[in-house]
């Protein structure tokens, strides 16, 4: 038997004000897109903004349904949109902003385990890492720099053979 520790790099700034200029631009775009999110059920609002290889900035929110499990995350309608828009082109980084109407988040909120795999197809298929930024609606932002660093022995394309 042999134990092997599995671990990653997590950058934490005090707040968005200490982000680089150019990630603090990509943070302020999932901010403005959060406000526009669709969640009547939960209350619980999510903005994505994807940094595309070309400068090209796609932007998501959560988008809930009365039957609930058709509707879809903010991080899940962003890279999809972003796969549409821009087939080829690869995803550099994706900021993710959450917060709540019924108290104050005030760390960041983790994308759920479907988007972490959705992003990993991406991260697989253009085979370079794609940062995360995430933030509550206040507080300290947390920085990884690949989806591999929150999603350890994930599953992927490599698992199916070549068929
Ligand atoms: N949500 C996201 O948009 N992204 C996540 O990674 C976690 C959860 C949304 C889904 C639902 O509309 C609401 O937050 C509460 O789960």
């Amino acid at each position: 038997m042999k134990k092997q520790h599995i671990g990653f790099d997590l950058y934490i700034y005090e707040g968005i004000e200490e982000l680089p200029s150019s990630e603090r631009r990509l943070l302020e775009r999932a901010i403005s897109a959060r406000k526009n999110a669709y969640a009547p059920y939960s209350n619980f609002q999510v903005g994505a903004a994807v940094l595309m290889e070309n400068g090209e900035v796609v932007i998501g929110n959560n988008q809930e349904n009365a039957s609930y499990p058709s509707g879809l995350c903010a991080e899940r309608v962003a890279v999809f949109q972003a796969g549409a828009l821009y087939p080829g082109v690869a995803i550099l980084a994706i900021a993710i902003s959450a917060a709540s109407k019924n108290y104050i988040l005030d760390l960041p909120a983790g994308p759920c385990g479907n988007c972490r795999q959705s992003i990993m197809e991406y991260e697989i298929k253009q085979r370079s890492p794609i940062s995360l930024l995430l933030q509550g609606q206040e507080g300290p932002v947390f920085k990884c720099t690949s989806i591999k660093d929150i999603l350890p022995l994930a599953f992927g394309n490599s698992f199916l053979g070549d068929s």
